[in-house]
């Protein structure tokens, strides 16, 4: 594992001559902060060695190295899903990656289901904390101590500082954004009415596909994580609406370019 995160950083240093501050995963929908990076290279997933490649609609599957908000970063639009196939390992090997490449900041974002009552479809949601409902962990089976350590503490999952920071900039620019919990469910099922309501209960606001495996290998190497959440669909009130992949697209596509202002002026405050 480590052998095959150096020669992948190795690789990857040989072909840009960005040495990226900030890594930056984008989800369903949501690539479109890619325009906002002035873009110096660009590699295909299947062209990077011992990457694993991104086959869901939505998900193009480059890695770009570029600037943005006067920072030099990192981004993949496409991340690699539980649902499809690949092991914890495999999802998380992006994150392993970027801190090789000497990341020190990751920025996540993703497509939820919204539970809380006081949210609506297209609202931005800052995600605070947590919960692991994946019948998995990416840091099960023999620990790395270069990569981190065996029993990482996970009491600040999500910085605390970029939280506050990016909640000021949506105030100021006037978007309507929620601090919430996202509940991490393997997919690829869309939730019953039960588990939505079964979600809630248990205290989350958001649930998606995502996320929580990159959080938990980034937070396992000590690098501070920001995530942030666009709510294409409802559950757990009266009535679950019906929801179609091509419904969560389209929604994440509408109300990305709040998402993507909040993350450039947050990426320009970065250190
Ligand atoms: N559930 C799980 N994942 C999702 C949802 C949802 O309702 N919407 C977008 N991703």
């Amino acid at each position: 594992m480590l052998e095959k995160i150096r020669q992948t950083a190795a690789y990857i240093s040989g072909k840009t001559k960005i040495r990226p501050h900030v890594g930056i995963i984008l989800g369903s929908g949501l690539g479109g902060l890619v325009r906002e990076i002035e873009i110096s290279d660009s590699l295909d997933y299947h062209d990077i060695p011992n990457f694993p490649v991104s086959t869901v609609k939505g998900h193009s599957g480059k890695m770009i190295f570029g600037n943005l908000g006067g920072k030099q970063v990192v981004a993949l639009q496409g991340r690699f899903h539980y649902y499809e196939g690949y092991s914890m390992q495999e999802v998380t090997f992006p994150i392993r990656v970027f801190r090789e490449l000497g990341v020190k900041r990751l920025i996540l974002s993703n497509a939820s289901g919204g539970m809380n009552p006081g949210y609506q479809i297209g609202d931005v949601v800052i995600i605070h904390d947590h919960v692991n409902l994946m019948p998995s962990n990416p840091l099960i089976g023999k620990n790395y101590d270069e990569l981190g350590p065996r029993f990482p503490d996970m009491s600040e999952p999500y910085d605390p500082v970029m939280i506050e920071t990016a909640a000021k900039i949506a105030d100021s620019l006037g978007y309507r954004t929620h601090r919430g919990v996202y509940a991490a469910v393997s997919g690829p099922c869309f939730e019953t009415p039960a588990e939505y309501r079964y979600i809630r209960s248990i205290g989350a606001d958001i649930v998606g596909m995502s996320t929580v495996p990159e959080v938990i290998a980034a937070r396992h190497g000590n690098t501070p994580c920001f995530a942030i959440s666009i709510v294409t669909d409802l559950g757990g009130f009266e009535k679950v609406q019906k929801v179609s992949h091509e419904e969560v697209l389209k929604v994440a596509v509408a109300a990305e370019s709040k998402m993507t202002a909040i993350i450039r002026e947050l990426i320009r405050t970065l250190k």
